[in-house]
């Protein structure tokens, strides 16, 4: 097996390591090896912000081509749940990027946060300096200031425990006011396209295939490996259960998996596209989806993890799988050359246990073109507004024909073992008259497909009365008489998406 360096722009050059554990984490090397000690460590597991860093790519390896910045792909992601290797081939921005020469001073964002003071004990600050540089690099891109909302979507990932995040809005506004500094992408660029990335990168126990036939192959060559994407599940299962994966094959740079396209009437979402553009895809075709999209973890979690990755991993309280099983969604699982489909709701079989065989992998989603004629709505309830775990999340679809229901999918996360259609509810509704008798009749029957366990996130008995409660709320915003507004939990306010950039 040949050992490859791990190869990476940092701080305006190229970066050889050899000899990391393929599990060292970005955060890891920065403070101990690389002594960039900016990058802080707070909770270890992606939830609070104060190690985001922003990694850089060619647009032609991401997902989201179109929001690349002057030919670079911009995307914020915790430094604490990223494997070094799986940095290779990409550029790495810390804070310590964003000081200049001396004599050009802070930059826009660190110079408004001084300005308003934005930071107190400042131990959040630099993982807000990088979400806020972000931002700012892609609203200047396309000559757009973010609103107040904008800017708090973009920093839900970032905790602050003592100034408040007001002075931090402040600041995220002021720092387009000041004179521009923008990032010199093309010596980024330039070492980037330097780095070889014809065949798959190995290093012993790790290896990240560059094309789908070499990930089939070495798939079955090494069914016991564990598959990697953007490692926020599995990051977790090293820093916190500090289990050891064994030979990991990582996902992460076969473009061919992380296409978001429209074929043949379906919307196919492939495995390793990110959760933010595969949730925008879906969002661009059900608005009503935007809510739980934008509490979906925090942007530098969906920006790393991976759709394909939140239904493999099978949680039940994964946000995704009942929002996908509303929609009819296929799983396609490949194995060598065979491919086949099957409906996401036939895929779990037990707690954490689903259909892939040995040396199978997940390669993409589709959803049906019927799925189009539906109302879809899905509800996360969970006990934080932002990058929060669902106590119960429902996908919920309806297909109206006059007063009568043509079909109906009832999906619950966080009320079985697994993420499940209702089947006895969705039978009482089947053929029926969409009419509040008919709704008692499906809470009568959901009350029978569910026993929901108490856990810290919620009692039995709570899960069980969100679940009916989230069933009547779906009938009074789809009944076709009177029906109420839809209830946005948040602004529906997102970054720019269509930044071609020229400036
Ligand atoms: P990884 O962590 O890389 O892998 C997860 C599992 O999937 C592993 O078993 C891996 O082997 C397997 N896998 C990955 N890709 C494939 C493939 N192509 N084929 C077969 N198996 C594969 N989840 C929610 O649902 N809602 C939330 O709000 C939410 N919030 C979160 C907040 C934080 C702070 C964190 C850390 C996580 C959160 N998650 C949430 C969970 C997580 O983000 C998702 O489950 C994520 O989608 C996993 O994708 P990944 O690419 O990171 O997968
Ligand atoms: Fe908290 Fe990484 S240290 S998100
Ligand atoms: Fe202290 Fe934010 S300034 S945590």
């Amino acid at each position: 097996m040949s050992t490859q360096q791990i190869r990476f722009f940092h701080r305006g050059e190229l970066v050889e390591v050899s000899g990391a554990q393929p599990t060292r984490t970005v955060l890891e090397w920065l403070r101990e090896d690389a002594r960039c000690t900016g990058t802080k460590e707070g909770c270890n597991e992606g939830d609070c912000g104060a190690c985001t860093v922003v990694i850089g790519e060619l647009p032609e390896h991401t997902d989201a081509p179109g929001t690349s910045v002057r030919g670079l792909s911009l995307r914020t992601v915790n430094a604490c749940i990223q494997f070094l290797p799986t940095l290779h081939g990409k550029a790495l921005f810390t804070v310590e990027d964003l000081k200049g020469t001396p004599s050009a001073g802070l930059h826009p964002a660190q110079q408004a946060m001084v300005e308003c003071h934005g930071s107190q004990c400042g131990f959040c600050t630099p993982g807000f300096m990088m979400s806020l540089w972000s931002t700012y690099e892609h609203h200047a891109a396309c000559g757009t200031r973010p609103s107040r909302q904008q800017l708090a979507d973009d920093l839900a990932g970032n905790l602050c425990r003592c100034t408040g995040y007001r002075p931090i809005l402040d600041a995220g506004q002021r720092m387009f006011e000041l004179p521009a500094t923008r990032l010199d992408t093309a010596p980024v660029i330039d070492a980037l396209r330097s780095i070889d990335r014809s065949d798959t990168f190995s290093r012993p126990g790790f290896h990240a295939p560059r094309s789908l036939a070499a990930l089939a192959t070495l798939r079955e060559q090494l069914p016991a490996a564990r598959l990697l994407a953007g490692s926020t599940d599995v990051g977790l299962w090293v820093n916190k259960q500090f289990k050891e994966l064994g030979e990991i094959i990582y996902v992460g740079d076969v473009d061919e998996l992380k296409g978001v396209e429209e074929r043949d009437g379906e919307l196919y979402l492939g495995a390793g596209a990110s959760l933010e553009s595969t949730w925008r895809a879906l969002a661009a075709r059900w608005p009503e989806l935007t809510d739980v999209w934008l509490r979906f973890a925090s942007p530098p979690i969906r920006h790393a993890g991976t759709m394909g990755g939140n239904v493999a991993n099978g949680s039940p309280i994964g946000d995704a799988p009942p929002v996908l099983m509303s929609l009819d969604a296929q799983i396609e699982l490949r194995r060598g050359e065979r491919v086949r489909r099957m409906p996401l709701a036939d895929f779990y079989v037990d707690y954490m246990k689903n259909r892939l065989e040995p040396g199978e992998f997940v390669q993409g989603l589709a959803v049906p073109p019927m799925a189009a004629r539906r109302q879809v709505r899905a509800y996360k309830i969970s006990k934080r507004f932002d990058s929060d775990i669902s106590a119960v999340c429902a996908g919920l679809s309806i297909e109206l024909d006059g007063d009568t229901v043509k079909q109906v999918r009832l999906a619950y996360g966080g009320m079985a073992a697994i993420v499940k259609r209702a089947p006895q509810a969705e039978a009482a509704v089947q053929g029926q008259p969409w009419t509040q008798a008919t709704v008692d009749a499906a809470k009568a029957a959901l009350a029978r497909d569910f026993t929901p366990l108490t856990d810290m996130r919620a009692s039995a008995a709570y899960r069980l009365q969100v679940a009916l409660n989230l069933l009547q709320r779906f009938w009074l915003e789809t009944r076709r008489t009177n029906p109420l507004p839809i209830q946005a939990t948040s602004v529906w306010s997102v970054m720019p998406h269509d930044v071609t950039e020229g400036a």
